[in-house]
């Protein structure tokens, strides 16, 4: 039969892998924009990170929205939902991954999203295949994938990092006293309704102890979020934090300090103007003056008259 040797036939597979895995690492696309100037700007120690936590000892300001909730919470062998409950499109979506990927698997999962978007007609149908989706580890730790609140009528959206604890529990974006913060920014500083805005986040899942998310599941959620901008046609983008707003902007390692505080074009014509985290601005509420300047440079933005004027 003229077998060959079976290791030599594994060694030479194992090569042929590697070097197609290298090309699609080398061409494929990591899902963020090209590093930018802000990339060099100095950073400002740890700024403002986006701490998906609340502080645990409230600055004296905003009581109401400090006081009834907890800290994150380590994962307590609460119930996992899986793809096999969830009756997800046969085929659609690659299996559950194990462990780490590479960055070919990243790139096919990334574009088995996109593809997916793609087919979301419409707001609800996208909703339907977010809360189907297995692309990246994070399914498996997930109560229920969060994907959005409002209706963004106005043009504005706001987008976190990804679902803390209670908006794991509840399938709602900001709930929690950053949430309650965020409702307080949109209702009693851009004198809207919550509805009226959209607020969503990078991440549709929430990361297991609140961990930071990791570029691979960013990379691979980020079609979900880029087709909800344009279902929604969103012309004024308001990341919150820094890890939102580096994502966005594709500057990860850019400080808050650098990119807050006027409005950046996206090349599809989309304002981005970023912010503080609420949770951060419960830890400062000092920087509430600097938000509200931010927001109201993106009130001018959307055409949102600033109340009293
Ligand atoms: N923090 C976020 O970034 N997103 C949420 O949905 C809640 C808290
Ligand atoms: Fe899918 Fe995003 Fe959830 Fe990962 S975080 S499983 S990519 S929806």
């Amino acid at each position: 039969m003229g077998h060959a040797d079976p290791q030599a036939e594994r060694a030479a597979l194992a090569r042929a892998l590697a070097r197609e895995l290298g090309r699609r690492a080398f061409h494929g696309e990591r899902g963020l924009a090209p590093p930018g100037p802000l990339d060099s700007l100095p950073r400002r120690g740890s700024d403002a990170g986006d701490a998906r936590t609340v502080p645990s000892a409230p600055p004296g300001t905003e009581q109401a929205v400090e006081t009834s909730l907890a800290t994150s919470q380590p994962e307590s062998g609460r119930p996992a939902r899986g793809p096999a409950e969830s009756g997800r499109e046969p085929g659609a979506m690659p299996p559950k991954p194990q462990g780490e990927l590479t960055p070919a698997e990243v790139d096919d999962r990334r574009a088995a999203v996109a593809a997916r978007a793609a087919r979301a007609g419409s707001l609800d149908e996208l909703r339907a295949a977010v809360a189907d989706c297995t692309a990246c580890g994070l399914c498996a730790s997930r109560t229920q994938t969060v994907f959005m609140d409002g209706t963004g009528s106005r043009g504005v959206v706001f987008v976190g990092e990804a679902p803390g604890e209670q908006e794991d529990r509840t399938g709602v974006p900001f709930v929690g006293p950053a949430g309650q913060l965020l409702t307080d920014i949109v209702t009693k500083g851009m004198g809207l309704r919550r509805e009226e805005v959209a607020i969503a986040n990078v991440l549709k899942c929430r990361p297991p102890g609140n961990r930071d998310p990791r570029p691979e599941e960013k990379a691979i959620c980020t079609p979900w979020l880029e087709r909800q901008l344009e279902l929604l046609g969103a012309r004024v983008l308001i990341p919150l934090g820094k890890h939102a707003s580096g994502h966005l902007l594709g500057t990860p390692d850019a400080s808050m300090g650098s990119m807050r505080g006027r409005s950046h074009q996206r090349p599809d014509g989309t304002q981005v103007i970023p912010t503080y985290h609420p949770a951060y601005l419960l830890r400062n509420p000092g920087d509430k003056r600097l938000c509200w300047a931010d927001i109201q440079v993106a009130m001018d933005a959307a055409g949102i008259p600033r109340p009293g004027r």
